[in-house]
């Protein structure tokens, strides 16, 4: 049986979660450790990855100012799907928002996940997560990953506040391999970043490498200063704002010090190159105009609030709703060729030409 709660369709738990259950005991047998974890996490995410179970809080721990973290084991007792660096889940929140998580511990370690969520002031998702305390129920999905980690001589890590998560995991897994690591770290002040001590720790018992700066005693981020720490074979691997992110990523491609550049966002980059046009609802008869700097969905939301979504970047899937008339400019990661014939994804994509409307499903 399906609900609709809030931002996205969820699967209510019965003879489906048994299935599942089972299914799941196979799957981490199956994945544990293994090569096909990469293929089952594909760099182009999909909008299903079909595993989705609940999870108990086991235990909640302060990291840092407005930082909790999560201990998340299944409730069924079933071991968790394994998962690489840079794996994020998706959460569905007692109330039904589904937001995405990075997994945060240490690749490979078992029973628990760990997700590190910073409270946003007036984030839905993120207080109520914070509100939870050990033995609350969470239903969990993925782990998918946006943002893989390859091979390299030394990583050159980025990450701005909580953007440390999906980084700490990768860093854990250069410590087991070996390789050389630099971190350049960036917050607000010392008391909001998480994990400075375990870091530190790690460095020291390998060859890594951190670097802390914060806004207070230091002043904003350099972005040549932090590409120069590259080594020339260096891989970069960044999790921060949009702002910072696009200004590294120029950096890096001007510069020799650094090989490879892979980013992931925790909150979509604004609008780029688009032109207004108008929505069309074909079952409803409304007429929605869409600003150049605004998204269809953030446009529909203003009269229906209830709109589903989740990543509003284009990979999860939660905004798709079926196209009738009208050419459109996909800009998502997760449909399909054929899938695009006849739906498009709200967060991200646009009307093609100009001037003709999108006529939608709703
Ligand atoms: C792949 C991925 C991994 C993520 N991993 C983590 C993680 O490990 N830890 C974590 O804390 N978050 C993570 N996030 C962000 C998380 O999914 C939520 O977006 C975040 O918790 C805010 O949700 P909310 O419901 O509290 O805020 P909402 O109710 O959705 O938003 C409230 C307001 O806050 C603004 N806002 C939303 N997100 C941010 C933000 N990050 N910074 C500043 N303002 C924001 C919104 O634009 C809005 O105005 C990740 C996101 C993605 C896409
Ligand atoms: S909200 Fe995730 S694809 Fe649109």
């Amino acid at each position: 049986m399906h609900s609709h709660l809030g931002e996205i369709t969820v699967t209510a738990p019965g003879r489906g979660l048994r299935a599942i259950g089972a299914a799941s005991r196979f799957y981490a047998r199956l994945v544990t450790d293994s090569p096909i974890v990469t293929a089952l996490s594909p760099a182009r995410p999909r909008r299903s990855v079909g595993y989705e179970f609940e999870t108990v809080v086991d235990d909640t721990i302060d990291e840092a100012e407005d930082v909790r973290s999560l201990l998340l084991s299944r409730r069924d007792g079933a071991p968790l799907p394994t998962w690489q660096p840079g794996a994020h889940i998706d959460v569905t929140t007692p109330s039904g928002s589904v937001r995405q998580y990075s997994l945060a511990g240490r690749p490979g370690s078992g029973d628990h996940y760990r997700i590190s969520v910073r409270k946003i002031p007036g984030g839905r998702a993120s207080t109520e997560i914070h509100a939870l305390s050990r033995g609350a129920v969470l239903r969990v999905r993925g782990p998918r990953n946006a943002f893989p980690m390859a091979e390299a001589e030394h990583y050159l890590f980025v990450a701005a506040g909580i953007g440390i998560t999906p980084i700490r995991a990768m860093i854990e897994r250069a410590v087991r391999d070996g390789a050389r690591w630099t971190l350049y770290y960036h917050g607000r002040s010392r008391a909001s970043l998480p994990f400075v001590a375990l870091l530190q720790q790690l460095a020291l018992t390998s060859r890594g490498h951190v670097i802390v700066k914060t806004d207070d005693v230091d002043g904003f981020p350099v972005p040549e200063d932090i590409v120069d720490l590259g080594m020339g074979n260096s891989a970069m691997y960044v999790c921060g704002p949009a702002a910072l992110s696009g200004r590294l990523r120029d950096e890096s491609l001007a510069s020799t010090a650094v090989r490879e550049f892979h980013t992931e966002l925790f909150a979509p980059a604004a609008v780029v190159d688009g032109m207004p046009f108008v929505l069309k609802l074909d079952r409803s008869g409304d007429t929605i105009e869409v600003g150049a700097q605004e998204t269809a969905l953030d446009a529909l939301r203003r009269s229906r609030p209830d709109q589903p979504f989740s990543c509003r970047q284009g990979f999860c899937g939660a905004c798709v709703v079926g196209l009738v008339a009208g050419r459109v400019e996909h800009r998502d990661r997760v449909l399909s060729p054929s899938e695009r014939e006849n739906s498009l994804t709200l967060c991200v994509s646009r009307a093609a030409v100009d001037g003709e409307a999108l006529v939608l499903d709703l």
